[in-house]
């Protein structure tokens, strides 16, 4: 079983103080720093880009996950990686089909980073099957990428576990990252079908003390 992750999420946090809130996560125990990068076409919200990820950077040794929803990912790869990345996902619903999802996945690992590669809710796992022997990491969305704040989707913990069984049938060695109104109730539910890294924001950036929060949610039973 791969060891538990805690991912907390930027996107929840206050920008006004962005040095102070990065060096709040790693100081909270956090594993890695989940940074959702949004273009305003590819999802309905506009975040950050590579400038911001290079400023936090220089605040913190975390591990950067970066996610791209944006439209044209092949055009920023080489940007997010100059600005610190250390995992780069993509999503499997991007322009080009699965030529230029292969295509995103060899850059990436080209680049040196870890490659990624995200499905959205209504997205179905066969989706993805052609690339899980060519990625780190498969974000398996629990709600419907663009906010953060939003309710968990239930109807994903199947895919998780049809993620699980496939990883463990072909001897593949990805991690299942869930990301989404990640909370102990719903993260339990994502454990127990098999994720391992747990990306959560509005929880965890609301909680009173995020090192108390980020140990509830890596003592939750797994699978
Ligand atoms: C959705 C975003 C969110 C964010 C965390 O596109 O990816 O999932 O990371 O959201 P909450 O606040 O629900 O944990």
């Amino acid at each position: 079983m791969l060891e538990r992750l805690v991912a907390p999420s930027l996107l929840a946090a206050d920008f006004s103080r962005l040095r102070e809130e990065v060096q709040r996560v790693e100081q909270s125990g956090a594993d890695w720093l989940h940074l959702d990068i949004m273009d305003g076409h590819f999802v309905p919200n506009i975040s950050f880009g590579p400038a911001v990820v290079k400023a936090v950077r220089a605040h913190t040794r975390l591990p950067f996950d970066v996610q791209l929803m944006i439209g044209n990912p092949a055009e920023y790869i080489g940007a997010f990686v100059q600005a610190g990345a250390d995992r780069i996902t993509v999503h499997v619903e991007t322009d080009g089909g699965s030529d230029r999802v292969r295509q995103l996945l060899r850059e990436i690992r080209e680049r040196g980073c870890k490659a990624g590669l995200a499905l959205n809710p209504e997205t179905p796992l066969e989706q993805v099957e052609p690339f899980l022997a060519e990625i780190d990491l498969l974000l398996v969305m629990t709600v419907h990428p663009g906010f953060g704040g939003q309710s968990f989707i239930p109807e994903t913990v199947e895919k998780m576990e049809a993620a699980y069984v496939r990883r463990a049938a072909c001897g593949l060695r990805f991690r299942i990252e869930i990301d989404g109104g990640i909370t102990p109730e719903t993260a339990a539910a994502g454990l127990l079908a098999g994720a391992d890294v747990l990306v959560a924001g509005t929880w965890l950036f609301q909680s009173r003390d995020m090192a108390v929060a980020i140990r509830e949610l890596r003592d939750l039973a797994g699978r």
